[in-house]
């Protein structure tokens, strides 16, 4: 049986909510496995607006939702997050959502210590979401993390608290902070734990007996392979493996397990926070790209930075992450434009180069190599079959595909969940 996993093959905001969604109705599972509630998903379905950060864009439909170890959970967010999903007329209960019990935390002193970095950073600052997702997987990292188990019995996690909190108080130490208050702390996690512990559990066992009996799984992504920490444009990055592979450590399967890697490509590019950005553009198409698309981020409500497409980019991303086919995402907002320019490698310091270089100083200097396209008068929003395109946009759609060495499965035509073109389904044996 085919499994599938989306990301993002861009840097995040991509349009993923809306293929995972479309996606989970033939799902069994849905399984976020990296990144945190730095993630914003937003699902339209008729009249309704949902917005989700942590939760697996699953739950929505009542598909059996899973987080996995890989993701570091925030419990306060997640419980604002489920109460407000509940106003809206979704319950999330246990038999809708598990939790991997070896989650680490988010604590309040990881937030802290993420702005604090960034307000000191000046304009080295990354750009983070602020949502302490770097410190927490830096804890994580170094074994010193709270984790969703721990909850059950805080005294029995007292040594684990110390030694956490010994390493942050000499953080905030250096940053003339107070240090962390031990028992207010222990009492708000007291406070918390009962709204996360009733979803805890081995979610690994969970999953094994699911692919036992032959369901269909989906993997949901966070961020985009140019945010991985690993991948993508180091240091502005996010803390996490943002590439399909992550999917197998972070939800605790074996690699074989993943059938089938969709990336989630935008016809055009964005970007928040800061780093390299060839294709950024600066002036007044970037202004009609952000305000046709409605650019401004989920989470944070941040300007998104827009620019053409980079088909060079996306090759790259496409290799690494093992991206096997893409879904098209906000065709229509092209609509109207008389030229689209296409990004198919760089001039870094006098040199053309087909790929964006790994040095940082080399990837700020690079200069985009276009090609240059005939825009489309037509509307695309809504398109629902190939015959409803015009020809300049099939044109451009088939461009891509030989450019970034790699088929379109899908065209998202409209943030409606039925406004898409189907070209393969991911989820096919
Ligand atoms: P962090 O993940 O909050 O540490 O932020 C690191 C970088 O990743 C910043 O440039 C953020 O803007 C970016 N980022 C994190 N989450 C998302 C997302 O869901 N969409 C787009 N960018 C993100």
């Amino acid at each position: 049986m085919a499994n599938v996993v989306v990301i993002g093959a861009q840097w995040g905001d991509e349009g993923k909510g809306k293929i995972v969604d479309w996606l989970a109705a033939r799902a069994d599972v849905v399984v976020r496995f990296q990144g945190g509630h730095n993630a914003g998903h937003t699902l339209v379905v008729g009249n309704e607006t949902y917005r989700l950060s942590l939760l697996p864009s699953g739950v929505v439909r009542g598909t059996l939702s899973v987080i996995g170890n890989g993701v570091v959970l925030d419990p306060w967010a997640l419980a604002e997050e489920i109460g407000r999903l509940a106003g809206q007329g979704i319950a999330i209960t246990p038999e809708k959502l598990q939790i991997s019990e070896t989650c680490p935390l988010i604590l309040p002193f990881h937030r802290d210590l993420d702005a604090l970095r960034e307000d000191a950073s000046g304009a080295g600052r990354i750009g983070t979401t602020r949502r302490g997702i770097g410190p927490a997987y830096e804890d994580k990292v170094g074994r010193r993390a709270l984790r969703v188990c721990d909850l059950a019995d805080l005294a029995a996690a007292g040594p684990q608290i110390d030694r956490l909190l010994a390493h942050h108080n000499a953080l905030r130490a250096g940053f003339g902070v107070a240090p962390i208050d031990r028992d207010a702390l222990v009492a708000e996690l007291a406070a918390i734990a009962p709204a996360i512990l009733p979803f805890a559990a081995p979610v690994w066992q969970t999953l094994a007996t699911k692919r036992r009996q032959r369901a269909r799984i989906l993997f949901e992504g966070a961020q985009g392979v140019l945010l991985d920490v690993d991948h993508g444009t180091y240091p502005f990055v996010t803390s996490s493996n943002t590439v399909a592979g992550a999917a197998a450590s972070g939800a605790g399967l074996g690699p074989g397990a993943l059938s089938y890697t969709l990336g989630i490509v935008k016809a055009y590019t964005t970007r928040v926070g800061s780093g390299p950005f060839p294709t950024e553009l600066l002036d007044a198409t970037g202004e009609r790209l952000g305000a046709r698309g409605r650019e401004f981020g989920t989470v944070t409500g941040r300007k998104r930075r827009c620019g053409w497409f980079d088909a060079a980019l996306v090759r790259q991303t496409v290799q690494v992450a093992g991206i096997d086919g893409i879904a098209l995402t906000k065709l229509d907002v092209l609509d109207g434009f008389d030229e689209l320019l296409v990004c198919t490698g760089y001039r870094v310091k006098g040199r053309e180069m087909a790929h964006l270089p790994a040095r940082l100083d080399e990837a700020m200097a690079a200069e985009p190599v276009y090609e240059r396209f005939e825009g489309w008068p037509e509307s695309t929003a809504g398109a629902r079959s190939w015959a409803d395109l015009p020809a300049a946009a099939i044109k451009y759609i088939r461009r891509i595909e030989e450019l970034i060495d790699c088929p379109v499965a899908l065209v998202s035509t409209s943030p409606e969940r039925d406004d898409t073109i189907l070209v393969r389904d991911p989820f096919r044996d």
